[in-house]
């Protein structure tokens, strides 16, 4: 298990731009980086999981940041620290927007380390995207708003489609 890999995990239900950036902050960081789209039980899903997949994929493509040793996949069975195991990830990363983001990360972080010795680094986005979530951007664009503002270009161009493809 090593800290110089580390692992992004989250829902990307959309990706946001706030996701992007802290996905560009790991790189940034660490040795590898595995960007994890991991099924939430708690939500009712709007995207399949190959299609976060996918957008996470050509979105840190389109930005352009170095990103050689950054993989995006995806796991739905069992622990996410089951994922970090097997690729010896020894690090989790996940983004802080405020106060409620580390009361939701919190228990799940110890309970992370108490599974399998698996640290937990949270990172600060820059504060412009701290309004920014997945599911305000899932309601505005349900409700045909534009969500460009809050999306990478090819997400944005995605839900533009009504999700038939960009
Ligand atoms: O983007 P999200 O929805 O806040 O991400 C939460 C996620 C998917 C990372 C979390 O629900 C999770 O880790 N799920 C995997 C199941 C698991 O390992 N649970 C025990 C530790 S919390």
């Amino acid at each position: 298990m090593s800290n110089r890999i580390a692992v992004v995990p989250g829902s990307f239900d959309p990706p946001t731009l706030g996701h992007l950036d802290v996905i560009r902050r790991a790189a940034g960081l660490y040795d590898e980086v595995h960007v994890l789209v991991v099924h939430n039980p708690g939500k009712e899903a709007m995207l399949p999981i190959a299609q976060r997949v996918s957008l996470l994929e050509q979105s840190i493509r389109e930005d352009g940041f170095p990103a050689e040793h950054v993989t995006v996949a995806s796991w739905s069975v069992g622990l996410l620290v089951d994922y970090a195991t097997e690729v010896g990830a020894g690090v989790l990363v996940k983004g802080i927007r405020s106060q409620v983001d580390v009361a939701y990360e919190t228990p799940m972080a110890i309970v992370n380390r108490h599974l399998a010795g698996v640290e937990t680094v949270f990172l600060l986005p820059d504060p412009s995207h701290a309004l920014v979530s997945s599911s305000l951007v899932r309601q505005v664009a349900s409700l045909g708003g534009d969500v460009s503002p809050y999306v990478p270009p090819v997400v944005s161009r995605f839900l533009d489609t009504g999700g038939r493809g960009i």
